[in-house]
């Protein structure tokens, strides 16, 4: 399938999301890939991780862009060479960006039940919310928070934040769509919105699956 979603927030912010059907060579033949990218393709070990980074580069014509028009820096964080913000995701059979002229952040998550085993590793004041009773609704949440965690991680690319000592995320609902967030580092505070949304799909097998697509702006 092409283009999955499009979500134009406002004239200066938009996000693409990709869903992966086609296969790698579909894809690399439909792509332009500058020379350190080509060597990073040739370098990944799974199949599905190059089919998520050339569909990434579907998103970015979708968008009016190329590979050169892109660069990394020694975090691994992508830049866009006109001053645009960008921000780049991808999980199983889904890839995204976010373009803004504001800092942003994204991320797309599988809903699964696997995060509850890891919730104390990445989540903290947010246990007082948070409600364990509602096995459904706690995994969707629990999803919300990893997913605006790394957004928030995304933005700032700074070494050393810790997902469960320096970002806090505010309580929410899970159809408010968004929430706030706190970011206590280096002793100063920076607060971020923070939006999310649910999408439903069936993997290669048929088998229903929720993601939870996350995005966060300073
Ligand atoms: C870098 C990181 C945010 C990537 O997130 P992820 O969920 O593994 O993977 P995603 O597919 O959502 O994002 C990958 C994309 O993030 C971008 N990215 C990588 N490093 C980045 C950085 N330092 N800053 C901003 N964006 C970055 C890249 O575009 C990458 O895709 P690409 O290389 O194919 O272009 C994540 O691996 C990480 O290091 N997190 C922080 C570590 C941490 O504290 N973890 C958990 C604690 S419990």
């Amino acid at each position: 399938m092409p283009l999955y979603k499009t979500i134009i927030l406002n004239p200066s912010t938009q996000i693409f999301v990709w869903k992966i059907t086609e296969s790698f060579q579909e894809l690399l033949d439909s792509v332009v890939l500058n020379d350190s990218n080509i060597i990073r393709l040739n370098g990944m070990k799974s199949e599905m991780h190059q089919r998520a980074f050339l569909s990434v580069r579907k998103l970015f014509q979708e968008a009016g862009y190329t590979d050169f028009d892109l660069y990394y820096d020694e975090f691994g964080k992508p830049h866009l060479h006109d001053g645009k913000h960008i921000s780049i995701t991808h999980s199983h059979q889904f890839s995204a960006i976010i373009l803004s002229d504001e800092v942003v952040g994204i991320d797309i998550e599988l809903q699964r039940e696997k995060i509850i085993r890891i919730a104390d590793k990445f989540a903290d004041s947010e246990f007082l919310f948070l409600e364990k009773e509602n096995n459904e609704e706690y995994i969707r949440k629990l999803t919300v928070i990893w997913g605006a965690k790394e957004a928030i991680f995304k933005i700032r690319n700074e070494k050393g934040i810790s997902f469960k000592d320096h970002i806090k995320v505010n309580t929410f609902e899970m159809n408010d769509d968004q929430t706030t967030t706190e970011l206590h580092f280096d002793d100063i505070i920076r607060d971020f919105k923070v939006c999310f949304e649910e999408f439903e799909s069936n993997d290669d097998k048929g088998l229903k699956q929720n993601f939870t697509l996350v995005y966060a702006f300073e």
